[in-house]
């Protein structure tokens, strides 16, 4: 575990680095380290993002408060965050969705005039860069998933922390209170109790929107703590300093993947989000003219074997039920398609081919 804690903090230039059981708990860390300063706290999330996560503010005694996104980027837009700042505030997360890359100095800016911290969530964009420096080696602090399908994978996650402080030097006692935690039960039926609570919940909130959803979901929370909130169990640390050495080839791959599916989907209807050579493509993002034709495409490509998913609907809607603009009207109508060496050439022939029929 050491030698992967000090090849992440090298890597991203950063003081320290810890692993966790997964990425959402070493989260919860963070937020119950910012939890302690006192009630009342707030953290700014971007409405597209894994819908772990804001249940993770919530068990550590944080309020999420959920921000619009950038069209362009599916990041945080500048403006909502702006306007969702308060004395509250302790911390604001950057998720690069898909690995889109995108300027965070605006937000840093922010972090410093408001004394709250910036977390850049790498978990899609692992590997990637904006203005010739790694995602993850400008913000206070940076989370890396290593589950299954990510880009770097061998269980757990970790965060890296730029300065050692009052918040890097409270996260060891809080990591062996969880660790020591006992794991009862099947993790994996829990975890997937939650993400089809909330897939459905999302799809009933889709089907009428005066649904309200919210209420359910933040009732229903507490039963889920475990399944984000876990001891690290087996984190397979050498090949995922293996996976490391071998990012640049990995990205080049999942980047040539990208530009043949941009090439073949040109001028067909399908808007596929921009990534420089530099990004770390996660997945391809396809933004579909309405719901409808992205709903009926993953599923014809699923009926064909072929992998897809619809993520990410507004997390907002779970949250306190509401939803930004842009994330209401994007969060419906995205395709993701996959890059990554589990998909063939001829997988990425027939998916273009069923997209354009
Ligand atoms: C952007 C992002 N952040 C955090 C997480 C949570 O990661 P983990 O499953 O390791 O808790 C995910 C998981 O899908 C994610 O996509």
């Amino acid at each position: 575990m050491g030698d992967l804690e000090t090849t992440l903090a090298r890597w991203l230039g950063a003081s320290c680095s810890l692993t966790f059981g997964r990425a959402s708990t070493g989260l919860y860390a963070l937020f119950r380290s910012l939890a302690a300063k006192g009630p009342g706290g707030e953290v700014l999330i971007p409405e597209l993002c894994c819908e772990t996560i804001a249940p993770t503010a919530y068990y550590a005694g944080l309020t999420p408060v959920m921000v619009d996104v950038d069209p362009e980027t599916l990041g945080p837009s500048v403006h909502a965050v702006a306007a969702s700042i308060s004395p509250r505030t302790r911390a604001l997360l950057l998720i690069y969705v898909f690995g889109i890359p995108f300027d965070i100095r605006p937000f840093l800016a922010m972090g410093t005039e408001h004394d709250f911290l910036v977390i850049e969530d790498i978990a899609q964009g692992v590997g990637g860069e904006f203005d010739g420096e790694p995602l993850g080696s400008r913000g206070d602090a940076a989370l890396l998933s290593f589950g299954p399908g990510k880009i770097l994978h061998g269980g757990g996650g970790a965060l890296v922390l730029r300065d050692g402080g009052p918040t890097a030097s409270a996260l060891p006692a809080i990591r062996a209170e969880i660790d020591a935690r006992p794991q009862a039960g099947s993790f994996d039926r829990l975890a997937l109790s939650f993400r089809n609570l909330t897939h459905g919940l999302a799809g009933l909130s889709r089907s009428d929107p005066r649904i309200d959803v919210s209420s359910a979901f933040r009732s229903l929370l507490p039963h889920y703590e475990r399944v984000m909130v876990r001891p690290r169990t087996a984190l397979d640390a050498d090949s995922i300093i293996s996976q490391i050495h071998r990012i640049e080839e990995d990205r080049g791959r999942r980047f040539a993947r990208y530009l043949t599916y941009r090439d073949r989907l040109d001028g067909t209807g399908w808007r596929i989000l921009d990534l420089p050579d530099t990004a770390m493509c996660w997945r391809v993002c396809l933004v579909a003219p309405d719901a409808t034709t992205a709903l009926d495409a993953s599923a014809r490509l699923l009926a064909s074997g072929l992998p897809a998913s619809n993520h990410y609907f507004p997390v907002g809607l779970l949250v306190d039920g509401t939803s930004g603009a842009v994330a209401s009207d994007l969060g419906h109508r995205l395709l993701n398609l996959w890059v990554d060496e589990s998909v063939t050439d001829e997988e990425i022939e027939r998916t273009t081919e069923l997209l354009v029929a």
